[in-house]
């Protein structure tokens, strides 16, 4: 077993419903302790897993029969009108409850059914939390409320449960994903979903598998579905402003949260907890946060870059942190098209969420959240502008999933959201080391694998270390 069994750890988050952080300053109200010196050594070095070799070995029984996909209930015509879907919710904290709202409120016949995390306090907490706004929508017995670290598996076995809702932390998503996949499960998978390339690949596989089930996989990446952001992609890709010639993104804030140590958890139970710093778990922010703005310009661009190119540093992380302040990349796409990114998370600064696509005829801007889009001619002469929803987008997302599994077409969308959460992987690689790095290279010749492979929730993990452009090894 990957994952052994292991009593669960309790601490104090709150589960309110969370969404990326917002351009305001986002830090915890627990004071950050001071930045712990630099060190030569990057994390990966002791990365190592099995997995991939379990992954796929697993999915190869799906094809061989050996796991049977049991049809989902409510997709089954006769039953639709009396059987919910049930979902099962791997992952009870701030966007698992939020993700579980979402769904609720959008979809019809669907049930929340049984809810897992690593902290056993989450678990009444987002039952209670869910009945109260969702009557009759809630059907969570004791017996489906599952803490410790292998709680996902007694949802992936329970035959009663027809969608997997995943909102872990990202560094579990490509192993829980085709683990659920391989249970014959829907999957809705939060982003980004993965954060190496040994994930990566885990995902493409488990898409393929999916394809072969006629299992669903919706992701987190809301904003393919933001009415404003689909207007603004379509008149580009409809030549309206003329070619693409080059771009910027833009995901700067001023600050993230940091979770203190208590005294009774484990070096890991402590890393899962405080899971944004420590990279094998967030990926740092370029993965964590700008995935949004990298997986809408792969969606602009038709795919994912050539090449990157970047740099970055950190000033005012909290000892403990891995995290860098900032990142700034140079991805180059087919056609050699620059696309300049950057993300940023230090205080007192200015935030900005947006991506602007310079073109032969005018530009085009698209900003996160509602913040809406716009597109102005060559004279600076706006001819078209959007506001922007994105709350109705964080609903399409659960409407979409559900009723592809009732129409018999489940929508397997795991690879673009692999694609782009490589793609933040691969700028992260290039300003990790301070060298160019092809998408072929980290996508095909990487060994980079961020997961410990003597994974103990209980156990020690060495001192977490940040990167060091020159000295961090290209892997
Ligand atoms: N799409 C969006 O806009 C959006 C917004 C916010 C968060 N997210 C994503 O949702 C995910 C979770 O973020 P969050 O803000 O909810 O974090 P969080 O820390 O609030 O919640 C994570 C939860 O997962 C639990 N957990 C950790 N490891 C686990 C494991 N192995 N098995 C079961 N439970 C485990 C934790 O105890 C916690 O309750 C991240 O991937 C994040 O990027 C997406």
């Amino acid at each position: 077993m990957l994952f052994p069994a292991r009593p669960s750890f309790q601490s104090p988050t709150s589960t309110s419903i969370a969404r990326d952080p917002p351009m305001s300053n986002p830090v915890d109200p627990q004071p950050h302790p001071p930045t712990s010196k630099a060190s030569a050594k990057n994390p990966a070095d002791s990365a190592r897993r099995s997995f991939l070799k379990a992954s796929t070995v697993a999915s190869a029984s799906v094809v061989a029969g050996l796991t049977t996909v049991r049809p989902v209930r409510g997709a089954e015509p006769q039953n639709a009108s009396e059987e919910p879907v049930r979902i099962g919710l791997v992952g009870a904290g701030g966007r698992g409850s939020g993700a579980i709202n979402d769904s609720l409120t959008i979809n019809q016949n669907v049930t929340l059914s049984a809810i897992a995390d690593v902290e056993e306090r989450k678990l009444e907490s987002v039952r209670k939390g869910t009945a109260k706004r969702h009557e009759g929508k809630v059907d969570v017995a004791e017996h489906k409320m599952h803490s410790g670290i292998d709680a996902y598996r007694r949802i992936l076995d329970d035959p009663d449960i027809d969608v997997v809702l995943f909102a872990t932390p990202p560094g579990f998503r490509p192993q829980y994903v085709a683990e659920a996949v391989d249970a014959g499960k829907h999957v809705f998978a939060e982003k980004p979903t993965c954060v190496d390339p040994a994930g990566y690949k885990i995902c493409l596989s488990a898409h393929e598998q999916a394809e072969k089930n006629g299992t669903a996989i919706v992701t987190g990446t809301q904003y393919r579905r933001q009415t404003n952001y689909v207007e603004a992609i379509k008149q580009l890709h409809e030549g309206v402003i003329g070619d693409i010639i080059a771009a910027t993104m833009r995901y700067c804030s001023s600050g993230i949260w940091f979770r203190n140590r208590r005294p009774e958890m484990s070096d890991t139970q402590y890393q899962v907890f405080n899971w944004m710093h420590n990279i094998w778990l967030s990926g740092d922010q370029i993965a964590e946060q700008a995935v949004h703005n990298i997986d809408t310009m792969n969606w602009i661009m038709g795919g994912p870059p050539e090449s990157a190119y970047g740099s970055g540093g950190r000033f005012t992380r909290p000892e403990g942190s891995e995290m860098w302040d900032n990142v700034e990349v140079d991805y180059i796409y087919p056609g050699n098209r620059l696309v300049s990114f950057m993300c940023r998370q230090i205080p007192g600064t200015q935030g900005d969420n947006s991506n602007i696509i310079y073109c032969t005829g005018g530009r085009c801007t698209i900003r996160g959240g509602n913040s809406g889009a716009s597109i102005v001619d060559r004279d600076g002469k706006e001819i078209w502008s959007m506001k922007g929803d994105i709350g109705a987008a964080y609903k399409q997302e659960h409407k979409d999933l559900i009723d592809s599994i009732r129409n018999g077409k489940p929508i397997v969308e795991l690879k673009n959201t692999a694609d782009s959460s490589m793609t933040a992987a691969l700028g992260r690689m290039a300003a990790y080391t301070g060298k160019n790095v092809t998408w072929d290279f980290a996508t095909n010749e990487s060994k980079l694998d961020l997961f410990p492979k003597d994974f103990d929730i209980d156990g020690p993990r060495p001192e977490p270390e940040f990167a060091i452009p020159g000295k961090t090894p290209l892997i």
